[in-house]
């Protein structure tokens, strides 16, 4: 096997030589996706995950992910992947990096232990490995996860989504904050026969790929309260949008019939401070990309308002001329609501202003 080396963060990696990422490769690896490897080490940095906490890098590929994790935030990670030659990669990777860790060939189903933190990083949806997470955590730990299925999740194919997720999709200006919500949605419900609460603390979709990061508390009382951010999206043609739990099949002010997706989580998808901080340890590690910093702003920045307007959605139904997404923003606060923009559209706000206080911020 032809191998080529590649240096990423602090990590130095040899994987099999490839012409275009595949998930056929004999081992995975995908350059883009140092994006999502950068801001996870800021994450990792910002929980403060040291010797004493365990980290499982469950699907690991080459490795890297885990290896980043070791050279760049100082923690303990196990490996695992089911694929010997991965096996034997990562082993081969972690002596390129003069570092020493357990690497097991497992299924993720089977691994045991407990860990501090589980990072599932799966070609396609982390369902399938929900439950087998949930085996490893423990109360005051985290979960980290990537879905690449985003057609499932937006709704691009809606039977996908209802076999992998139990939620029916909608295909809306705002579809990838829903996308987001959905795949939340269903990480919570399933820990919840766990008795586990979970807290998204960070969650961002960026191209092909969406990755969350939740905080885990055990106990029934946390779980009830955790469920009853479970609800619906509603959607009307006139540019209403709203997440509740109460479903209510009329616009309140157009009165036509709302679309709706459900079940998905309703509400914050980001805790402030904690991104907050991730963005100064981003800012402390100089050697990072430029451009997950860029995003881990825009998410910080975010008003924790649900959804979005798209302002080119609205001019279109309203015919009227396209106002720049700032100048949107700027008109909002100046009548007396919050506004920000969002990492999920460069042509939306985020608002808590209602449809009929966002038209009289369009151009006439
Ligand atoms: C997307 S790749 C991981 C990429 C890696 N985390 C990175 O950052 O480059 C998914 C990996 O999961 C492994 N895998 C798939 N199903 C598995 C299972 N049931 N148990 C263990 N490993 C599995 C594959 O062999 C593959 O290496
Ligand atoms: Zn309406």
């Amino acid at each position: 096997m032809e191998l080529c080396e590649f240096t990423e963060g602090r990590a130095k990696i040899e994987v099999p030589k490839f012409e275009k990422v595949t998930a056929k490769t004999p081992v995975f690896y995908n350059p883009k996706m140092e994006f999502s490897r950068d801001i996870s080490v800021s994450v990792m940095k910002t929980l403060k995950i040291k010797d004493q906490g365990k980290v499982l890098d469950g699907l690991s590929g080459s490795g890297i992910r885990g290896i980043r994790y070791m050279l760049e935030s100082g923690t303990e990670v196990f490996f695992n992947d089911h694929n010997p030659v991965a096996v034997s990669l990562i082993e081969k990777n972690l002596k390129l990096n003069s570092l020493e860790a357990t690497v097991t060939k497992s299924d993720f189903n089977h691994i045991y232990g407990k860990f501090e933190v589980v990072d599932i990083d799966p070609f396609g949806s982390p369902v399938r490995f929900l439950d087998g997470a949930f085996r490893l955590l423990k109360n005051n730990s985290y979960l980290f996860l990537t879905a690449t299925d985003t057609s499932a999740l937006t709704g691009a194919h809606k039977d996908s989504c209802r076999r992998k997720y139990d939620a029916i999709p909608l295909k809306s200006s705002f579809t990838h904050e829903l996308a987001v919500r959905i795949l939340i949605g269903k990480v919570v419900r399933n820990a919840a026969k766990y008795n586990f609460a979970l807290r998204p603390i960070l969650s961002y979709t960026k191209e092909h790929f969406i990755r969350a990061y939740f905080e885990i508390k055990y106990g029934k009382e946390k779980t009830n309260n955790a469920l009853n951010n479970i609800g619906f999206a509603l959607n009307c043609k006139c540019g209403y949008r709203r997440l509740t739990n109460e479903f209510n099949p009329d616009c309140p002010f157009c009165r036509q019939k709302v679309s709706f997706s459900h079940p998905l989580w309703i509400s914050k998808i980001k805790d402030r401070e904690f991104v907050s901080s991730c963005v100064k340890e981003y800012e402390a590690l100089d050697f990072l990309g430029k451009k997950p910093l860029e995003l881990l702003k825009t998410v910080e920045n975010e008003i924790d308002a649900p959804l979005f307007y798209d302002i080119h959605e609205l001019t279109h139904i309203y015919k009227t001329k396209i106002p720049k997404t700032e100048e949107m923003i700027k008109r909002l606060k100046e009548i007396g609501f919050n506004a920000s923009a969002t990492h999920f559209s460069s042509v939306s706000v985020k608002t808590d202003a209602e449809i009929n206080d966002v038209l009289r911020c369009l151009d006439g």
